[in-house]
């Protein structure tokens, strides 16, 4: 029997070397046991080889995309299952990983997208305290990973907060970044990190101002977010009162917002049909649409883009300048965003279907520039007839619309947007939606504690659309 100690335990290189080496020795998994941490007593046993001498695996790119989320996983067998899978992968089985209903392959990808959701909840619910070290602010924030994701999780703090100094410390390691250089250190225990700042009475009022009790969902907040997570929140105190006074406040909204009456849709003005029964088709038929002005001073119509057979599809409102300009669907800033925050909720846009409620630009010009203008209900209404066609060929499971114009063409309703935010519900046709905010209202929000708290929600949002359709996930 063979022991190999793994020091760190997501140190993935370290456990490449070694599996490198016993595989060219050729040590079958079940003769070697694996330990993490440092060593505490001398270990007898054969010596483990050196991986110096080993010629290089070549191992499917899928084995590498697996084994770096599940090397990060507490699991004391991690390092023996993916050695296990390696072991298969280079003794034959080289399809091992092509096979979702393998035990071992399932196994894996569980663990996997456990670690996604762990580093996700991290980047989402973690709280900063600020307070004055060395004569400076510094933001700390205390943090309970389940898993060994603190290193994986740096380079999104890094990110987004590259020009402030802040130290995250969690039980097993704490990263301290000086606003250009990071430092790793021990673990740390809770009353190392601040209780209450002087923001932390603006956090609270802001929460409860922005809470929407029709949004609200126990169960949903429960398994988003077990209590690890949720005693280290500063909002936590609210929510049991908030939650109370949900039933009345929600049943005000609706209340308050009845349903417009639906408009019948103008006809089609004529044009040539493009292939029934195709996105292609739909493609052609869009471009020589003429039931609205917007064509005339619009570059071009742009169409949605992702797989035909993808599960959910995004909408948003109508083209940006870059997007007119580029013909694609949510390439400009506010598709940048969408991207991070699609990223953050652990959704791969390449599995995602993106479109939007009005294929063509609104603008203004003033001076050099085109100025986005929001489309008007005629508009909205007369684009509606190309997104309903585009849904019918789509028949995604769900629909998420991204701000009130594309929640308006989806489900007909004309009030607030928070009355229908960030719960599941029902479009046209029956169509399981979601609708959550356009990525562009964060870029408007001059406030960068607004900004922050919105840019959580929104994540949070679309998590929603991952976890009730799971296919969507990365990885
Ligand atoms: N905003 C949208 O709604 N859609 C785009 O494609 C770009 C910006």
């Amino acid at each position: 029997m063979r022991t190999v100690r793994i020091a760190r335990p997501d140190d993935l290189d370290a456990f490449r070397r070694a599996a490198r080496g016993l595989i060219a020795i050729g040590a079958a998994p079940e003769t070697v046991s694996w330990q993490e941490g440092e060593e505490i007593a001398l270990l007898f046993g054969d010596p483990v080889p050196d991986d110096a001498a080993a010629p290089p695996l070549s191992v499917p790119k899928r084995f590498h995309a697996l084994a770096e989320p599940v090397i990060c996983h507490r699991d004391p067998e991690r390092f023996a299952l993916l050695y296990t899978t390696l072991w298969q992968l280079e003794h034959g089985r080289r399809t091992l990983l092509q096979d979702p209903t393998h035990p071992l392959v399932r196994r894996l990808e569980r663990m996997a997208g456990a670690v996604d959701r762990d580093e996700h909840r991290m980047t989402a619910f973690l709280r900063f305290r600020r307070i004055e070290s060395d004569g400076a602010e510094r933001f700390v924030a205390w943090f309970e990973p389940e898993h060994h994701i603190l290193r994986r999780a740096a380079p999104f703090f890094i990110g987004r907060f590259a020009a402030m100094r802040w130290s995250i410390l969690t039980p097993d390691g704490s990263l301290h970044w000086d606003a250009g250089t990071l430092d790793i250190g021990a673990g740390m225990r809770r009353d190392d990190a601040p209780d209450e700042d002087a923001l932390e009475e603006a956090w609270r009022r802001y929460y409860a101002a922005t809470f929407n009790p029709a949004r609200a969902n126990p169960a949903m907040m429960r398994a988003e977010m077990p209590k690890r997570y949720w005693r280290n929140l500063p909002e936590a105190v609210l929510i049991p009162e908030l939650l109370d006074g949900a039933p009345a406040r929600t049943r005000a909204m609706i209340a308050a917002s009845a349903e417009a009456p639906r408009k019948a849709i103008p006809a089609p003005g004529p044009h040539e049909p493009g292939p029934a029964g195709t996105l292609a088709g739909l493609a052609s038929d869009i471009a020589a649409c003429r039931r609205c002005p917007l064509h005339g001073p619009a570059t071009q119509p742009v169409l949605g883009e992702g797989p035909p057979d993808a599960p959910v599809v995004f909408v948003g409102e109508q083209p940006g300048d870059q997007e007119d300009l580029a013909g694609r669907v949510f390439v400009g800033p506010a598709g940048q965003l969408l991207d991070r925050a699609l990223a953050e909720a652990g959704i791969d846009r390449a599995r995602i279907y993106v479109t939007n409620a009005v294929k063509h630009f609104k603008y203004q010009v003033r001076g050099k520039r085109r100025i986005h203008q929001r489309p008007d209900s005629g508009e909205v209404e007369a684009c509606r007839w190309w997104v309903e066609r585009e849904l019918a060929l789509l028949r995604p499971r769900l629909a998420v619309a991204l701000g009130a114009t594309a929640a308006r063409a989806l489900s007909g309703h004309t009030g607030s947007l928070s009355a229908l935010r960030g719960r599941p519900l029902r479009f046209r046709d029956d169509l399981p939606g979601l609708v959550t905010i356009h990525p562009s209202y964060l870029l408007r929000l001059p406030d960068e504690i607004a900004r922050e708290v919105e840019h959580r929600r929104f994540v949070a949002e679309l998590s929603q659309a991952a976890a009730l359709v799971p296919e969507i996930r990365r990885g």
